[in-house]
């Protein structure tokens, strides 16, 4: 038995085990996200495109009344994410008659320190997506959607229940006989949660919460919610044990550096690949690759040359000009904090980098190259570079500095005579490739493969960290913003919600949190009509249209031009568009959704103090190419 996107509790010995399964339903029949099919008491008809939630502090109650703590137990749910179970280890076996928990978290997790959550997880925030940031705890529950308001215009609503007060106590009479393994089904109705015994309506109390204290409509969800699960049944399942297979090292070579790496303690921890452990001598060869033209099919683009490093390895062009001159559809990425990120491109295509790195070799819109034809080369003895005056100006900005005793190796360019895909140019003497030699030092033997490339550049795109800005140096209390870039920050760290008194830009929301990026993705209005689809090419789902991932927002000061197709030159005209000119097609995000025609109403200083504060997330060594 598999328990899908549940976190596994680790199992310490041989216990009996409890998996608690809850499934999202509207009126008992299942969620159907983005779908227009639901009313309100109102009479409002709305979609629900978020369901993501904490539960923690499960009981179970012996039949003489006393309760069994189950201590540390806690989850992550989320409809997107196919999150729907809890799996509670070593439960002592015996007959028990009721369960509780929490929707939401005691004070002390709410408020633990995020740094000390291992990646995966359920309180990582940037698993969960749901951590307030600066503002401290976490969203306990985020619920959001669109709805068609009185004028038959699309709106967004964002219900986001939060703060120690509102963590709310669910208790189910269950009679469970804990055997082997036990499966709880519950059923979360989230009409009741809208309806029952409290009404809620988008018009007349507010299209959305941030659960600010004495707010009504996180009262009246907090009233609602203790009705809104029931047990529909329970399984006793097989002995099967779950292994959690661990996946051990590939290819580890005999001797070894442990890499170490470097982030900011307000960082949550990453999920680094276990399989492929960072080495210094694997770090120095990936990034030898990463900066060799070779990668391409003349020899005439590196990784380097589309990711500049002192440009935070994005480029300054619209969209990206491939090996061949090809201009490709999308804006180069900037690469850094790629170890907490999950999907990568700006469609999530990726799933991991060592499947997305043997992408632009391929493409042939970008490097055009062959990976047999990759591994001849490298393996080859005819084809060590010789260094043009050209490119020796290259190997001076982008000569790799191995960090092992290895030689490094340059960048390189036209090709000899000798390669397969038939590029002319001046033949030269063979000449013994270093390459073998440094695959050897990396991975213990000297065979060059596309999986080892894969790993290598995987190892070293792990290793380039951003966490060194203005803004940290501020939070550290090392450095005081000025008055702008403080207005700056409250702007952007602040919801608008005018039925509220709160007036800020509301962009926290997807680019919050130390990362200043939430590993999601998201329509932010740039279209009516989509000529890239973006999200829903790879999900096939309409619902996902016009979706791009979420760019981090550290470093863009030195990313322009800017979004997925690089079409605004500037900053101030990225706070434009969130101000003015937001479209709104029907996967607009309901976090946008729910302002004002246009966006955010700012008034020409604020918009200036915004990209104020924009400019104080640069790192210095992104920007002076250092971060290599
Ligand atoms: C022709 C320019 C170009 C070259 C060469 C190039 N890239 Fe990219 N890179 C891009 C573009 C454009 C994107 C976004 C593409 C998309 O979303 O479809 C991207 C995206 C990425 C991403 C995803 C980042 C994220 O946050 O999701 C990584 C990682 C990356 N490139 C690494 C590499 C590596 C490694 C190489 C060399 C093997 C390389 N790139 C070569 C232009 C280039
Ligand atoms: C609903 C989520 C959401 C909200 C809220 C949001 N953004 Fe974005 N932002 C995105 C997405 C998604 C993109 C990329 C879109 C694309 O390229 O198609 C983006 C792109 C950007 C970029 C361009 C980054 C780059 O590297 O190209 C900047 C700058 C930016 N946002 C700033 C802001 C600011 C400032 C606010 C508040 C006024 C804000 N965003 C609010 C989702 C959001």
């Amino acid at each position: 038995m598999l328990v899908l996107g549940a976190f596994v509790i680790p199992s310490l010995g041989l216990g009996a085990s409890l998996q608690i399964q809850i499934t999202p339903k509207v009126s008992g029949d299942n969620l159907q996200p983005a779908s227009f099919r639901y009313q309100t008491s109102a009479g409002e008809t709305f979609s629900i495109t978020r369901l993501s939630y904490l539960v923690s502090d499960f009981a179970l109650q012996r039949n003489d009344g006393s309760w069994l703590e189950l201590s540390n137990s806690v989850a992550w749910l989320d409809f997107d994410a196919n999150r729907n179970s809890i799996r509670l280890e070593k439960v002592p076996a015996g007959e028990f008659c009721s369960v509780r928990f929490l929707v939401g978290l005691n004070p002390n997790l709410n408020h633990a320190d995020i740094a000390g959550f291992p990646a995966g997880h359920p309180l990582n925030p940037s698993l969960n997506g749901l951590h307030w940031s600066w503002q401290g705890g976490y969203i306990f529950l985020a619920l959001e959607g669109l709805w068609r308001n009185a004028a038959g215009q699309l709106d967004g609503w964002a219900y986001h229940l939060a703060r120690d007060l509102n963590a709310t106590r669910i208790t189910l009479a269950a009679p469970l006989l804990i055997t082997n393994q036990t499966k709880l089904e519950l059923d979360f109705d989230l009409a009741t949660l809208l309806n029952a015994p409290r009404p809620l309506s988008f018009r007349q109390d507010g299209s959305s919460t941030h659960s600010r204290p004495g707010d009504p409509v996180a009262a009246t969800l907090v009233a609602n919610l203790p009705g809104a699960f029931r047990v529909r049944r329970i399984v006793q399942l097989s002995a099967t044990e779950i292994a959690i297979a661990q996946p051990p090292p590939l290819y580890l070579p005999a001797k070894f550096t442990p890499y170490e790496f470097q982030m900011s303690a307000t960082f949550p921890l990453p999920n680094l690949p276990r399989d492929n452990p960072l080495l210094v001598e694997r770090v120095a060869l990936g990034k030898t690759l990463f900066f060799d033209k070779q990668i391409s099919i003349n020899n005439a683009q590196s990784c380097a040359d589309c990711h500049l490093s002192e440009k935070a390895f994005a480029d300054n062009r619209r969209t990206a000009r491939g090996a061949q001159g090809e201009i490709g559809p999308r804006n180069t990425m900037p690469l850094f904090n790629l170890a907490w990120k999950r999907e990568f491109f700006w469609d999530g295509r990726a799933k991991n980098l060592r499947e997305q790195v043997l992408q632009p070799i391929q493409n042939p819109i970008e490097m055009h190259q062959s990976l047999t034809n990759l591994v001849f080369k490298l393996v080859s003895t005819g084809l060590r570079p010789v260094v043009s005056g050209v490119a020796s100006e290259t190997v001076g900005a982008h000569s790799p500095q191995s960090l092992s005793d290895e030689p490094a190796r340059p960048s390189v360019t036209p090709p000899s005579g000798a390669t397969p895909d038939g590029t002319g140019g001046t033949p030269v003497l063979p000449q013994k490739s270093d390459y073998p030699a440094l695959f050897a030092t990396a991975f213990g033997s000297p065979e060059i493969t596309p999986e080892k490339i894969s790993l290598a550049l995987e190892n070293y795109l792990l290793t380039l960290t951003s966490f060194n800005a203005k803004f940290d140096r501020v939070q550290r209390g090392e450095e005081k913003f000025t008055a702008e870039e403080q207005r700056g920050f409250e702007l952007f760290s602040t919801e608008y919600d005018p039925r509220r008194g709160q007036f800020g830009a509301d962009c926290f929301h997807c680019h919050g949190g130390s990362l200043f990026q939430s590993q999601s993705f998201a329509n932010n209005g740039l279209d009516l009509a989509f000529k890239d689809l973006g999200r829903e090419q790879v999900t096939g789902k309409t619902a996902d249209r016009g979706k791009f991932s979420v760019p981090s927002l550290r470093n863009v000061a030195l990313t322009a031009p800017y979004m997925h197709d690089g079409r605004f030159a500037t900053l101030a005209e990225v706070i434009e568009h969130y101000s003015t000119g937001l479209q709104r097609s029907a996967t607009l995000d309901p976090n946008l959704a729910k302002h004002p025609d246009g966006g955010v109403p700012l008034s020409a200083a604020d918009q200036r103090a915004l990209v104020a504060f924009l400019n104080t997330l640069t790192d210095a060594k992104f920007e002076v190419g250092a971060a290599r």
